[in-house]
């Protein structure tokens, strides 16, 4: 969808025209004058639909009178003094949900509203985000479609406000997390350990240093675990890492992703009903590319590295078994009692090659680690558990701003025990129990001393059965947001 910020709305404007209303106040602005104009049909419907200004409710007139718009859309920002950027957002998926498929190829924000909470122009640039994250699609498997299902929404201009570098800075990381919706949109024949490589090499702004270690160079590190993993698979497993230089001498922040391309559980073998959804088991990757890819986009002060472990999990004569046992590149030994705990065993490679290569001072892993964190959080947080108070508290903080939002779960001694293996250092499953936590505890295991590390299970978050705010039903390219804002309030220089 293309965006134009405009100072005033032409006033022969086709398609639709959109105008803003605040709760509990009158008409003003766009909205009077268009209702004067049309004698009174806007303050008519209003009252007619029970609209009293919500944020993001919508009242919809076809064929308007008194305006040359096909249109007419009035939408709530609710009470004025609280519309800040999250609402601004909001307001833009609104509109963009409405109008992606009706038939307009065009439509009129008039932003003109008094009080609000934002400048003009940093509310137009949210308004204009929200609206292109809600209108991103992946149809491109739909070859049938009805011209009624198509969107045709295509340009969206916003009079009263002049998006700038917030703009900038915005389509940087939507464009991240379009690169993270496809990744996890695409299907496990299309995107494997080696295409999402090249994928993502494809995509990527200038500057961002892509590499990829294949099985050879991870069999010589030592990476067992993440080897075993891969083992049944016909594709090769990929280390991939991104880096992305923007900041001074000082280490870089590492991200590591769980990207399992699709994970069947081994040998120990998923159920069929839902299994297609563990083509998304590589969310955790998708984020921490498209993050990479959003702060290389709008050239972020900082050093910042992703690592992603990219393996399939499947069954097959060369799989690995139940009770088999391998070693870390940790030198570290692991009893692998069910192959379907998969993910940790991929992370603990990743995350001890990171650490031995950038000596990060600061490490966060996301992966989408178990099917415990849905039954503990659901899908309104992503699990976040860490070894130190501050680094919870920024994370916590910067989901809260963006709407990524975390929560934090415990860890300790007592939980760590639960995967004390008879015959190895550790055996890759706990209890059913706390399954999050105990999955948490194994790779803290991982983790050397004086690194502070958070892990965030966002098995919950990656996919949504419904349509939300800022997506329709898929990827909702959780954690691009989240992790861009984290490096941008505690590490970016100024
Ligand atoms: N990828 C799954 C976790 C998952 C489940 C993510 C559902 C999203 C939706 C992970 O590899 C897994 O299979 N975990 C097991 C762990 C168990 C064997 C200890 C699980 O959650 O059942
Ligand atoms: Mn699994
Ligand atoms: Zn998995």
């Amino acid at each position: 969808m293309q965006i134009t910020y405009t100072a005033a709305p032409a006033a022969d404007l086709t398609g639709a025209l959109v105008v803003l209303a605040a709760k509990g106040a009158p008409l003003v602005g766009a909205a009077a004058v268009t209702d004067n104009a049309g004698g009174g049909q806007l303050a008519k419907a209003i009252a007619a639909a029970r609209f009293e200004g919500e944020a993001a409710s919508v009242v919809e007139l076809l064929a308007p009178a008194g305006t040359s718009a096909s249109r007419l859309l009035v939408v709530g920002i609710g009470p004025a003094e609280k519309a800040d950027a999250a609402v601004f957002e909001q307001v833009g998926g609104a509109i963009a949900a409405r109008l992606l498929t009706s038939g307009e190829t065009a439509a009129t924000v008039v932003l003109d509203l008094n009080g609000a909470a934002l400048p003009p122009d940093v509310a137009a640039a949210r308004l204009a985000h929200g609206a292109t994250l809600r209108a991103y699609r992946f149809d491109k498997y739909r070859t049938t479609m009805k011209p009624t299902q198509k969107p045709t929404l295509a340009r969206l201009t916003i009079a009263g406000g002049d998006g700038g570098a917030t703009h900038r800075d915005l389509a940087a990381i939507a464009a991240g997390m379009a690169l993270t919706r496809d990744l996890v949109s695409e299907p496990a024949n299309v995107i494997y350990p080696a295409s999402f490589v090249e994928r993502v090499e494809a995509a990527a702004p200038a500057g961002l240093a892509i590499e990829a270690l294949g099985e050879t160079e991870m069999r010589a590190l030592g990476m067992g675990a993440l080897l075993g993993v891969s083992q049944g698979s016909a594709r090769e497993a990929k280390l991939l890492v991104m880096r992305w230089n923007g900041g001074g001498d000082e280490a870089p922040v590492v991200l590591v992703g769980k990207g399992v391309t699709f994970d069947t559980g081994g040998i120990s073998l998923k159920q069929p009903a839902g299994m297609e959804d563990m083509k998304w088991d590589m969310g955790g990757a998708g984020a921490v590319a498209g993050a990479l890819h959003a702060l290389a986009a709008r050239q972020a002060k900082v050093n910042v590295v992703g690592v992603c472990g990219l393996v399939e999990n499947m069954p097959d004569g060369e799989a690995q078994r139940p009770g088999d046992v391998v070693t870390s590149m940790s030198g570290q030994t692991i009893e692998v009692i069910n192959t379907d705990a998969e993910g940790r065993l991929v992370l603990c490679d990743a995350l001890w090659w990171a650490q031995e290569q950038f000596k990060p001072s600061v490490i966060v892993d996301l992966a989408t680690l178990t099917g415990a964190m849905i039954i503990s959080l659901g899908h309104e947080h992503g699990g976040l558990f860490a070894n130190d108070d501050g680094l919870a508290a920024q994370l916590t903080a910067a989901g809260e701003a963006v709407g990524d939002k975390l929560w934090r779960m415990p860890m300790g001694e007592a939980y760590d025990k639960l995967i004390d293996s008879p015959i190895a250092d550790m055996k890759n499953v706990g209890p059913r129990e706390g399954g999050s936590i105990s999955a948490a505890q194994f790779l803290a295991r991982f983790i050397k001393p004086g690194v502070k590390w958070a892990h965030l299970d966002i098995a919950g978050m990656v996919w949504a059965a419904k349509d939300g705010a800022l997506w329709a039903k898929g990827a909702t390219g959780y954690g691009v947001r989240l992790l861009e804002k984290f490096v941008a309030d505690n590490f970016e220089a100024t």
